[in-house]
């Protein structure tokens, strides 16, 4: 199995990422060290998770320590929903790399359909409907400036991709997307095929315990479980593996270096054909739904029309 996807952009993408969300700060520096030690080369941060100015100092001793050059590693971060205006794209692309301490993003991401009043925190309160085709816009720019290696969306419904392709002189290279066997993405991963923009994996094993996400365990799926017990590996792995089979880039999330090491160890075996066939038989499940977003002024009405009905 490849260890990483090529984007249409030519460049490639490492399979496996490190997720930083929810890291705490202090936990940021030694998870990314590990993890760049275990083998990531691919680091997946973003402005509303509150810690990638400690990203930034773990990717700093990392080069200044010899660990690895900056040219090894794939760095995403993304637009803080604040700053969708054409105008502050660019600011908020600078902001970041100030954070992060380098001078490109391997990629940047609209983080989501979804867009708040400038300089405003992130309630309910402050939604205001998007304008998409001009944010794209100011995107194309950064992709053009050479800032953003690659750009891409998060959280993008097969109409909202289909909506921006439509309008896009440079396509999105990445959708990255909340997918794991339970939630499989089976109709954006097709549409996504066939437009050539790559699949990247969000809360891969599900997400266990974060706040928003409710419905199944992915990690306790007798599925994934049977598939771990039959190839003696972790459910963690056979969640992971999945993914990485089924042509996605995994984010898995660990500040544990056991974890972060095991999350990594997936690319000396894989699922046979008759084991992978099972995972179509599981009951799929939204488990991330973002009901927060049903606002007035959001312009979304209900959880089908923020998701297009993929829900
Ligand atoms: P921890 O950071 O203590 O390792 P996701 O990547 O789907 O968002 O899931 C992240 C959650 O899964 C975190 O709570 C993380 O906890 C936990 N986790 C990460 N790797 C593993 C693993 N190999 N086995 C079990 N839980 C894991």
């Amino acid at each position: 199995m490849a260890e990483s996807f090529v984007l249409n952009t030519g460049a490639r993408i490492p399979s496996v990422g490190l997720g930083t969300w929810q890291i705490e700060h202090e936990a940021v520096c030694s998870a990314i060290y590990a993890a760049v030690k275990a083998g990531y080369r691919h680091i997946n941060t973003a402005v509303a998770y509150r810690n990638q100015k400690e990203v930034g100092v773990a990717l700093k001793k990392l080069f200044e320590d010899g660990v690895v050059k900056r040219e090894d590693l794939f760095i995403t971060s993304k637009l803080w929903p604040g700053n969708h205006a054409p105008e502050d794209v660019q600011e908020d692309i600078c902001s970041a790399l100030e954070d992060l301490q380098l001078n490109y993003v391997d990629l940047y991401l609209i983080h989501g359909p979804i867009r708040i009043k400038k300089g405003s925190m992130f309630i309910p309160d402050n939604l205001i409907r998007t304008d998409i085709p001009a944010t794209w816009g100011a995107m194309e720019k950064l992709y053009d400036s050479g800032k953003a290696r690659a750009i891409g969306v998060s959280n993008f419904s097969c109409k909202k991709v289909e909506d921006l392709l439509a309008v896009a002189r440079v396509p999105p290279a990445v959708n990255e997307v909340e997918c794991h066997p339970v939630w499989q993405q089976a109709k954006l991963r097709k549409l996504c095929q066939s437009t050539g923009i790559h699949l990247s994996a969000y809360s891969p094993l599900g997400s266990p315990g974060s706040p928003g996400y409710c419905g199944p365990s992915v990690l306790s799926n007798p599925v994934v479980i049977s598939v771990a017990e039959k190839l003696q590996k972790t459910p963690a792995q056979i969640a992971l593996r999945w993914g990485l089979q089924m042509g996605q880039s995994v984010l898995p999330k660990s500040a544990d270096e056991t974890r972060i090491k095991e999350n990594f160890d997936i690319f000396d075996w894989s699922i046979p054909e008759d084991l992978m066939a099972k995972f179509s038989g599981i009951k799929q499940v939204r488990l991330l739904k973002v009901e927060f977003v049903i606002h007035p002024q959001s312009g979304y009405n209900s959880l089908e029309d923020l998701w297009d009905g993929e829900v």
